[in-house]
């Protein structure tokens, strides 16, 4: 056992043309629909003469892609998932067009230089669905003429897979100062407390995941203004219950004629 290990070791360095470690795989992030370049960088002095790109998508197999040679630009397989979608940026970098979800998985380029020696290269390509747009819900407290105290609720439809974070001032900058606003624990409704005159506060929530951000400043002085004049739901309350009382006394009375008329 210890001998071919050996064997082996004594092979790998005596010849050159073998294989060299891959360097770790750099993490690349895409946006469906985008495109993203794929960039082999060559060990500094080493003159690039082909360069093999392949694809796995984590499923066991592994497809040949593309070539780079001197003569240009070989697709083995047109008729693959990627069809037209690739194409050949420079003699070292690959573009993938109009990104699919199932295009993510590792790209494995394999250098050949004119010293014989092969140098293996691997990408993480990782798409991502766009953010969608946050959308702002506020819920009054207890405002009165004087300060503003609401809980905005920022919303991204169907984001299970989206971070969301409020920032406030712009340029942006965290929150900080917990007495004039509180951050529910899941980062998504933001409490405030603020002075109405002057209104001087913008808050910000972002959606993102690591391939896109969407961004929304709720118009702070009109949820103010609105959450002040609009009923209580007390009010409607009272005047449900004085109808109610109303209707009741009308047909007591009825009742009291109607007996009246009977003989
Ligand atoms: C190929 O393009 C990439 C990205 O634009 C660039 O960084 C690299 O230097 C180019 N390489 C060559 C050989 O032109
Ligand atoms: C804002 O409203 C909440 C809920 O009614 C209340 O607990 C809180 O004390 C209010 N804050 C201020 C500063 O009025
Ligand atoms: C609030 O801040 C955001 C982000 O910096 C900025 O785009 C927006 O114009 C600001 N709005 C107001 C009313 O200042
Ligand atoms: C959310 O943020 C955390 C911490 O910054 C990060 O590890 C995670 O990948 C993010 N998730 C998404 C979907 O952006």
């Amino acid at each position: 056992m210890s001998t071919h290990w050996f064997v082996l070791l004594a092979c790998a360095a005596a010849n050159p043309g073998l294989a060299q470690a891959p360097t770790p795989r750099r993490h690349v992030n895409g946006i469906l629909g985008g495109s993203v370049l794929l960039s082999v960088v060559p060990f500094p002095g080493r003159k690039v003469r082909t360069v093999e790109w392949s694809f796995g998508a984590g499923t066991g197999d592994t497809i040949q892609l593309a070539e780079f040679t001197s003569a240009g630009f070989e697709r083995p397989n047109p008729k693959d998932q990627f069809q037209q979608r690739l194409e050949m940026h420079n003699a070292t970098s690959l573009r993938i067009k109009a990104l699919q979800l199932d295009d993510s998985g590792v790209y494995e380029a394999r250098i050949k230089t004119t010293v014989s020696i092969v140098e293996d290269q691997a990408f993480l390509l990782t798409v991502y669905e766009p953010v969608p747009e946050p959308e702002i819900r506020s819920h009054s407290l207890s405002s009165t003429a004087a300060k503003c105290n609401i809980t905005l609720q920022c919303l991204v439809p169907g984001g299970e897979r989206v971070n969301i974070s409020w920032r406030r001032g712009s340029p942006m900058r965290d929150l900080g100062d917990q007495e004039r606003y509180q951050l529910s624990p899941d980062g998504r409704s933001l409490q405030l407390s603020l002075p109405l005159n002057p209104l001087a506060s913008n808050f910000t929530c972002t959606a993102s995941n690591p391939a896109d951000q969407k961004s929304i400043s709720p118009d702070l002085q009109s949820i103010c203004q609105s959450s002040r004049t609009a009923p209580r739901p007390c009010h409607w309350k009272a005047i449900f219950v004085g109808v109610f009382l109303g209707l009741q006394i009308c047909a007591i009375v009825l009742v009291n004629l109607l007996h009246r008329k009977m003989p």
